[in-house]
């Protein structure tokens, strides 16, 4: 008569995966990225110069003819994008108690996620500064 090993089987190698770590880790690291980003795009849209009342239309041109203003606000748009994204998907699964309530959440979630992030990322690379009526 044998006795049960000690420890049940490890999983089969396939099945184990380190998002769940990648996706800690990618929080800690956009997180310290978005303090930089957002706090210097408060900064500057706000209290720089006379803050917010300096802004029209002339000065968005102005900013996103210079590719470091656009690339400073992909890296915001992405980063807060799927940083936001990655955070309420967290939420969502430990607060979700159905598995379709879950699933369709996570659904609508990713869903506007990608739309945003198409869409902020469309405007940021086609923006014309000259608007005319043709
Ligand atoms: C100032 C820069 C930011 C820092 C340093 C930061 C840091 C973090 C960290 C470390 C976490 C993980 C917490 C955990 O695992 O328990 C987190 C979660 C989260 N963050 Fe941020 N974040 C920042 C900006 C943002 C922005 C701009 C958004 C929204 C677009 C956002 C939305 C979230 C959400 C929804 C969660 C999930 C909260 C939860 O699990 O309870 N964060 N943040």
């Amino acid at each position: 008569m044998a006795l049960d090993k000690p420890r049940s089987p490890r999983r089969p190698a396939a099945r184990r995966s380190n998002f769940e770590l990648a996706s800690w880790l990618f929080m800690r690291i956009s997180g310290i990225a978005l303090v930089v980003l957002v706090l210097g795009h408060l900064f500057i849209m706000n209290i720089l110069d006379g803050g917010v009342h300096r802004i029209n239309f002339a000065f968005v041109a102005g900013r996103w003819a210079d590719p470091f203003w656009q690339v400073w606000d992909l890296a915001m748009l992405w980063l807060a994008q799927i940083h936001g994204g990655n955070g309420l998907r967290t939420i969502i699964n430990d607060y979700a108690r159905k598995d379709s309530t879950r699933f369709w959440l996570k659904m609508m979630l990713y869903v506007s996620m990608v739309l945003i992030l198409l869409l902020g990322t469309y405007v940021i690379f086609t923006f014309d500064p000259n608007i005319s009526a043709d």
